[in-house]
């Protein structure tokens, strides 16, 4: 299976360099600094970090949605804008729910000594509600602008597909207020049990008022 993936991606990176194109794979594979090895755990990297998250996203956002009927109704009659929309839905429910750091020296950070060698943990739900940064942050306010959730994390290693994902969330939600005018929870999600992604397995919606 992984074999398979390495040896598309190995043969995507073969037609990238004979057909050029503006995209990430041809890129990676013009870099003259970028081993075999590392091209193909790039492109593993690519697939696994842009699916779990956007999957779980997905359903995280509708199911926001479904509990809020008057945010739907806002999102669905155009007077709440989608792009904003996609990172209030983010924060209240961020797919990856810890990344964890080593420190490479000793610092401090919010008045905490951390030594090289520490973890360091982020758990961006608890980050997304803080109450110095947010205002009433447990409410979803599809307008909510400037938004710093932290669901794709920060610093010089922020997600790398954050606008991708954000273009695809906001295509599913745009297309499911056209699809469905109405969107009410119809029983309670099954969620996955995982300390890393927070994912939805099953979300029972009704799409006619109950
Ligand atoms: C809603 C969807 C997504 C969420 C919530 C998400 C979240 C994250 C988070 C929390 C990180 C770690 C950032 C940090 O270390 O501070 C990350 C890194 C990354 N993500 Fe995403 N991600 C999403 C979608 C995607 C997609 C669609 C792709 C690519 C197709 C992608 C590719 C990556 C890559 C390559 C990294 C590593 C960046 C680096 O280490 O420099 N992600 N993402």
């Amino acid at each position: 299976m992984l074999r398979d993936m390495f040896a598309y991606a190995r043969s995507l990176a073969a037609h990238k360099r004979t057909h050029p194109a503006d995209d990430v794979m041809t890129v990676l594979a013009t870099d003259p600094d970028l081993t075999a090895a590392e091209l193909e755990m790039f492109f593993f990297l690519l697939t696994v970090a842009g699916n779990d998250t956007v999957r779980s996203a997905a359903p995280g956002g509708l199911l926001e949605l479904a509990r809020a009927p008057e945010a739907y109704g806002l999102l669905r009659d155009g007077k709440a804008d989608p792009a904003t929309a996609v990172d209030e839905l983010l924060r209240r429910h961020p797919p990856v729910l810890t990344f964890r750091r080593t420190a490479v020296r000793d610092a401090v950070l919010a008045g905490r000594r951390v030594r090289a060698g520490d973890k360091v943990v982020v758990f961006h739900a608890s980050a997304n509600h803080d109450e110095r940064v947010f205002s009433d942050p447990h409410r979803l306010d599809l307008a909510r602008s400037p938004n710093p959730h932290v669901s794709f994390g920060d610093g010089p290693h922020v997600c790398l597909g954050a606008h991708f994902a954000r273009l695809q969330l906001r295509v599913l939600y745009e297309e499911t207020c056209r699809a469905l005018p109405v969107l009410e929870p119809a029983g309670p999600p099954r969620r996955l049990l995982s300390n890393f992604i927070n994912g939805v397995k099953e979300l029972p919606v009704a799409t006619a008022p109950g």
